[in-house]
This record gives structure tokens, C-alpha cells and sequence, in this order.
């Protein structure tokens, strides 16, 4: 996968050098470039905004100069192409991990229909690369989203600074690109730096043979729909506290099991609503049924 960040704050992707970024980057799998936007930017102050039309508080990025960046980036032309390739800060590539598990037989995610047409999203166009626009005003990122960004080849990210950027760009960007705008949240951050920093993490960690062990993603929270359960490990007893003791029987089915109702548990308490849309969805089994209809009798026993 290629990466492609235009920023006027390159220095925010410092991060993208180390760990398990760092180390797709070492083992091929992942190019990132980072792109200062004010390289396009003309006149004596190399100014990148301006006032909002029909007035208010703040500005707004300006067309001038973002159109010819995302041409330059969809293009490979203009400073692009002799931009530099991020680099590792710690190199890792002789470091086998203790659960590297290269072979495993996983051929990655194929899905790639993630299109709302209600946004007039364009339909997908494999030669397309994606432009990856984050703003609180976007349709929510999801583990689902990052799966399908994951089999992309080429990701291009526009951070926004100040009031956001001229809408003009993103409508006019989808003769060249296949436009995603998204939010991580609903709070709103000052740019979006630091949003494609959580997007990239959560993509790059999907691109197959990123991940030591390849089945490690497929526990992940949100990967069946539900969050994670709880974790532990070694010791057993630590200050008073036992590991569960069905983790420690080595019967495994037992354990699913057990980690299947504590995933339920967890989020039920913190995210009932998507227990709500799974069963609306048809998409919990009997035994999921059965477990949270014991937990609803024993929350009534306990009030
Ligand atoms: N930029 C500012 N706030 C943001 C948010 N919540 N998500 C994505 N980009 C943003």
C-alpha cells in the first residue's frame, strides 16, 4: 500500500516511524509520503486559508491551493514526485517477533463496496486511489471501514486545519479520487492530523502480514460487531486477584465460551445500543440470546 499525507504540519507524523507502522514500512508492505501543502501555496506569504464566504468566525482553506496538491498527489507530478519516502526511526526488520506466524494462509479482506451513495460517494473504481478526508462533519469510522481501506492500494489523506476545508475541493476531487469523508468521533479536533494518525494506525495494522500473528486481528474488539471481554496474563494470583480459572482448564471450547459471554457483558454495560442493532439484525445466536437474557434476570434480582 502507498500512503500519501498532505499536511501544512508534517512534523505531526512523526509517529508513523516507529513501531508497527515503522516495521511495515521495513518489510515493504507500506510507502508513506508526507507532503507539506504550503509546496503549493503562491505569493509572498504562502498563505493556505481565507475568510469564510457569508462571513463568521475563523477561515477556510482555499481551492487555490488545495486542487493543485491533490492533482500533483493522484498524478505522482510537481513536488510529488520527488518527495521523500518516510523511513523507519528504529529499524526492527532482523527482529523476528516470538509470534510471527508468516505462512498462515491468510489472503486478506476482498470486500471493497464501502460506497454511501447518500453522500454521492462515487462507486468503486479500483484505479481510483482513495482520498481520505477526516472532519467531525464525516459518516463515522469504523473497524469495518478500516477492513475495506485496508485492501486499498493507494490511500491519500487531506488534513484539514481551521474551519475545514472549501467544499469545492472534495466535490471536484471525485473526477480523480474515490472520496471518503470521516470522523473518529463526535468531538471536534483541531485539524486532522491527528485523525489520520488513528486512521492509518487502525488500516495499517489490517494489510495482511503487517500483524506477527495473522489471527491476532480476528479477536480484535468490533471484528464480530461486539467489544473485546477482558484479558490477562501471567501470573495467576496477582495482589489477591485470580486469573479466571476457566483460562487456566485448557479446555478451549469452555473458554470461547467464557470469552463470547464476557464480550456480550462488556458490551452490553458500555455500548448496548450495538447489542440493540445486532439483535435487530438477526446476527446474535441462541446461546448469545439465552446468556443476555440471564444477565437482564440477574440485573432484576440485584435491583
Ligand atoms: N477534524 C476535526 N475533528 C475531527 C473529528 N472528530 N474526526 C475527524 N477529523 C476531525
Amino acid at each position: 500500500m502507498r500512503i500519501d499525507v498532505v499536511t501544512i504540519f508534517p512534523g505531526y507524523f512523526e509517529p508513523l516511524r516507529h513501531a508497527l507502522v515503522a516495521k511495515a514500512v521495513e518489510k515493504n508492505l507500506l510507502e508513506v509520503y508526507i507532503h507539506n501543502l504550503r509546496q503549493w501555496a503562491t505569493g509572498n506569504h504562502k498563505s493556505v486559508d481565507d475568510s469564510p464566504c457569508g462571513g463568521g468566525p475563523g477561515m477556510v482553506m482555499t481551492p487555490t491551493v488545495w486542487g493543485p496538491a491533490l492533482d500533483d498527489v493522484a498524478a505522482g507530478t510537481g513536488p510529488v514526485s520527488t518527495a521523500c519516502r518516510l523511513t523507519s526511526a528504529a529499524p526492527h526488520a532482523n527482529k523476528p517477533r516470538h509470534d510471527d506466524l508468516s505462512g498462515t494462509g491468510f489472503s486478506g479482506y476482498t470486500d471493497t463496496a464501502w460506497i454511501d451513495p447518500a453522500r454521492g460517494e462515487a462507486p468503486c473504481d479500483g484505479d481510483k486511489p482513495v482520498l481520505v478526508v477526516p472532519t467531525p462533519a464525516g459518516s463515522p469510522f469504523t473497524q469495518e471501514q478500516a477492513r475495506q481501506l485496508a485492501a486499498e492500494k493507494h490511500l491519500v489523506f487531506a488534513c484539514g486545519r481551521y474551519e475545514g476545508i472549501d467544499q469545492r475541493v472534495i466535490d471536484e476531487a471525485a473526477a480523480r479520487y474515490r472520496v471518503r469523508e470521516v470522523s473518529i468521533g463526535d468531538y471536534v479536533l483541531i485539524g486532522g492530523e491527528v485523525a489520520v494518525l488513528v486512521i492509518a494506525e487502525a488500516v495499517v495494522r489490517l494489510i495482511p502480514g503487517v500483524l506477527g500473528n495473522a489471527t491476532s486481528h480476528e479477536q480484535d474488539s468490533f471484528s464480530d460487531g461486539l467489544v473485546e471481554g477482558p484479558c490477562y496474563t501471567k501470573p495467576a494470583r496477582w495482589r489477591g486477584r485470580d486469573v479466571p480459572e476457566v483460562l487456566l482448564s485448557g479446555n478451549h471450547a469452555l473458554i470461547d465460551t467464557w470469552r463470547r459471554e464476557q464480550s456480550l457483558r462488556r458490551t452490553l454495560s458500555v455500548r448496548p445500543d450495538i447489542i440493540d442493532r445486532l439483535a435487530d439484525d438477526n446476527a446474535l445466536s441462541t446461546d448469545d440470546l439465552e446468556y443476555l437474557a440471564q444477565l437482564a434476570d440477574d440485573a432484576e434480582h440485584h435491583s
